[in-house]
C-alpha cells in the first residue's frame, strides 16, 4: 500500500492526489520547476515527474525507454488492461491508431455539431430560469458525455452510468484496485451486449465502425482490442472535455473583463478556446520507465513510473510567456494539452468543437453570471482535473 500521508517536502516527495494539489498544483510545478527538470517520489512504487515543457516533451518522444502501458500512476501496479491505442507502443500503435482517425476529422465534427448545440440548449433550459446553477453537474458534465454516447451509438440516458465508471477508474481506481476492476468488468459487459445486437442488426455507429475494422491482414479485430477500444473512447471522451468546458466557464464566471471582451469581440473565441487548453490543461497521463535512460541530466531507473504532466508543460515560463496569466488573445500558444508525439489526442477536434458550442451558447443565454459566494468550488482528483462543483449566479452583481 502506498503512503498518502501529507506532503512536506513537494520536490523529494510529491503526491499529485494531496489535497493542496488537486486544489492548486500551479504554485506546487512552480516549485518543482525550479528545482528541477525532473523530481522524484518513492510514492506509488517510485514516480518521476518531468516539470518542463523540454523534459515532458522528451519522455512523450522516447517509446523507446518509455512505455504506455500502464497511463495512470496508480498505488499498486495491476494487470495490464489494453485500450489501443493508448496503451500500445509501436509498433502496434500506429494501426490502432489510424483505425480511429476518419471518424473525428474536422468535418465529421461540422456533421455533429447541431446535435451538440441541441444538447446544450436543451440543458441550459432546465435551469435557466432558476437565478442559478452549478454549472460543472447540471451543465458541462452532460454535454461530452451525451455527444460521445451519440457517436458511438448507446443510449444518452445512460449518461450517469457512464460517469460512474469514469469516476471509479481514474479517480477511485487510483488507490483502489478491486473498484478499478469491477468498473472494467461492467463496462465489457455493457458493450459486449452493445456488440452482440449489432450482430443482427447493424448499424452506422462508432461500434459498429470497430466491429468492421479490418487489421492489415484482412481479419477482423480481436474482441478485446474492439471492447479495450470502445473503453477507451467512452472514458477519454467525457471527463476530459466536460473538465475543460468547466475550467472555462469558472474562468469567465470570476474575470468579467475576458466574459465582456469574449461578448463584444466573438471572433476571439478560437484563441481563448486554446487558452483555455493551455492554462487548464486537464489531462495528466503516465508512462512506465523500461530501460535506464537520462532526462534533462537527471538519471532515469527501470521500475518507475512517469507522472506525464502535459498541465505542467504549459505553464513553463521559458515557454509561454507570463504562463500564469490567462491571456485570451495570446499569439503564439504550441500548447501540449492534447498531449505530444505518437500518442496525441484523437478526440482534439471534437473537443474544441464541444467547448466552442458550449461556451458560444453559454455566453449567448447567459451572458451576465458570477461565482456563487455561498458555494464552494471543487476540483476532481488525479488523471483528470476540472471543476466538479461550480456553483454560478445569474445576472449582474
Ligand atoms: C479537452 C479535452 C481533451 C483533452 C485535454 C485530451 C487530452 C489527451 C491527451 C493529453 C492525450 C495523450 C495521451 C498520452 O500521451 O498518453 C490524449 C489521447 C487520446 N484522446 Fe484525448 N483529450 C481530450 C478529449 C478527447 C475526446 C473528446 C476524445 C474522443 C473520444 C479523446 C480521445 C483520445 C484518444 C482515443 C487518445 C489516444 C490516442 C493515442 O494513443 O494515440 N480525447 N488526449
Amino acid at each position: 500500500m502506498s503512503d498518502h500521508s501529507p506532503v512536506t517536502d513537494w520536490v523529494h516527495d510529491f503526491d499529485h492526489t494531496d489535497p493542496r494539489w488537486t486544489e492548486n498544483p500551479y504554485p506546487i510545478w512552480d516549485e518543482l520547476r525550479a528545482a528541477s527538470p525532473v523530481v522524484h517520489t518513492e510514492r506509488y512504487l517510485g514516480c518521476y515527474m518531468p516539470t518542463t515543457f523540454e523534459a515532458v516533451k522528451q519522455v512523450a518522444y522516447d517509446t523507446e525507454h518509455f512505455s504506455s502501458r500502464r497511463v495512470v500512476v496508480r498505488n499498486a501496479r495491476p494487470e495490464v488492461i489494453p485500450s489501443p491505442p493508448i496503451t500500445s507502443d509501436p509498433p502496434q500503435h500506429k494501426p490502432a491508431k489510424q483505425l480511429l482517425l476518419p471518424p473525428f476529422t474536422p468535418d465529421a465534427m461540422k456533421k455533429l455539431e447541431p446535435r451538440v448545440r441541441a444538447i446544450c440548449n436543451e440543458l441550459i433550459d432546465g435551469f435557466i430560469d432558476e437565478g442559478g446553477c452549478d454549472a460543472a453537474a447540471r451543465y458541462s458534465k452532460y454535454i461530452p458525455v451525451r455527444a460521445i454516447a451519440h457517436m458511438l451509438g448507446i443510449p444518452e440516458d445512460d449518461s450517469d452510468r457512464f460517469i460512474k465508471w469514469i469516476h471509479e477508474i481514474l479517480e477511485l481506481g487510483i488507490k483502489d484496485e478491486a473498484i478499478l476492476m469491477n468498473a472494467v468488468h461492467e463496462m465489457m459487459a455493457y458493450f459486449g451486449g452493445h456488440i452482440e445486437r449489432r450482430k443482427t442488426e447493424p448499424t452506422d455507429d462508432l461500434i459498429s465502425t470497430l466491429m468492421n475494422a479490418r487489421d492489415q491482414n484482412g481479419q477482423p479485430l480481436p474482441d478485446m482490442h474492439v471492447q479495450g477500444t470502445l473503453r477507451l473512447l467512452l472514458i477519454a471522451g467525457i471527463d476530459t472535455t466536460w473538465s475543460a468546458i468547466g475550467s472555462s466557464l469558472w474562468h469567465l464566471a470570476r474575470t468579467p473583463a475576458d466574459r465582456e471582451r469574449l461578448l463584444a469581440e466573438p471572433a476571439l473565441l478560437p484563441s481563448a478556446v486554446e487558452e483555455f487548453l493551455r492554462a487548464f490543461a486537464p489531462v495528466t497521463m503516465a508512462r512506465e520507465v523500461m530501460k535506464e535512460t537520462e532526462i534533462g541530466g537527471c538519471p532515469i531507473k527501470p521500475g518507475n513510473m512517469v507522472l506525464l504532466s502535459f498541465p505542467a508543460a504549459n505553464r513553463d515560463p521559458t515557454v509561454f510567456p507570463d504562463a500564469d496569466k490567462v491571456v485570451i488573445d495570446r499569439k503564439q500558444n504550441p500548447h501540449a494539452a492534447f498531449g505530444l508525439g505518437i500518442h496525441r489526442c484523437v478526440g482534439s477536434n471534437l473537443a474544441r468543437m464541444e467547448m466552442t458550442v458550449a461556451i458560444e451558447e453559454w455566453l449567448r443565454r447567459i451572458p451576465d453570471f458570477r461565482l456563487d459566494p455561498a458555494g464552494k468550488v471543487t476540483w476532481s482528483e488525479g488523471t483528470v482535473r476540472g471543476p466538479r462543483q461550480l456553483p454560478v449566479l445569474f445576472g449582474k452583481a
